[in-house]
């Protein structure tokens, strides 16, 4: 096994993002949401219609550049249109794991004068070094996972797809061998669909029954 990963389903996401709403509203009125892109994105929009907040911006973070691969330093990217001073803040992201993005925009916000300044995740790893205000669920170091959500099926299947599609595949093999290697479950995936896309998009082959590589890795 080199990590396990799992599918996140859109109920899920919703469930959480309930979880949060009800945390914040026990504690905190926030007039401004800033999602970081881009995961915090999808929660942050949800966040925003759960709480009544139209005022919604995006900073962009980047960190980690493969799936389940943070890249060096975290940083931090906007376009200079966040005006959020004296105003309450709600920093939304998907999942605090070393806990760098976070950081790094709560610094951020920090320096242009907010009047509150709140964080939130979907999912908190036990193991980063900064723990959000709000978080709807915990996990332990010990149960790291790489969490697929939604929005980035496509790109973490190609990768988790690309680690283990060595040699020529048929499907099913290809199914056996994401649950060997990362204890992953495709049901919830519509697999077929996306090696056909990944392929018309020349990143892997199809030929006959058996999925290859595009380049030899
Ligand atoms: N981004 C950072 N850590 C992650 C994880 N464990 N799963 C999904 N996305 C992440």
């Amino acid at each position: 096994m080199e990590f396990h990963a799992r599918l996140v389903r859109w109920k899920e996401i919703e469930d959480w993002c309930i979880s949060i709403r009800d945390k914040v509203l026990d504690s905190y009125d926030p007039d401004v949401i800033i999602g970081l892109s881009r995961g915090g994105l999808v929660p942050a929009r949800i966040l925003s219609d759960m709480l009544w907040i139209k005022d919604l911006y995006a900073v962009k973070t980047e960190h980690w550049g493969i799936t389940a691969k943070a890249d060096g330093k975290a940083i931090l990217r906007e376009d200079g249109t966040i005006n959020v001073a004296n105003r309450k803040v709600l920093i939304v992201d998907d999942i605090t794991d070393t806990g760098s993005s976070m950081m790094l925009a709560r610094d951020y916000v920090f320096r242009h004068k907010p009047a509150g300044l709140k964080t939130s995740t979907m999912l908190h790893i036990t193991h980063s070094k900064y723990r959000p205000d709000f978080f709807a669920e915990e996990v332990e170091d010990k149960n790291w996972t790489w969490f697929i959500f939604p929005w980035n099926v496509y790109e973490d299947i190609l990768n988790l797809t690309l680690k283990v599609l060595k040699d020529p595949m048929t499907l099913s093999a290809l199914e056996s061998a994401l649950k060997e290697h990362f204890d992953l479950n495709t049901e919830a995936a519509d697999l077929e669909e996306i090696l056909n896309y990944l392929a018309a998009r020349g990143r892997i082959i199809h030929s006959g029954n058996l999925w290859a590589p595009a380049r030899p890795s």
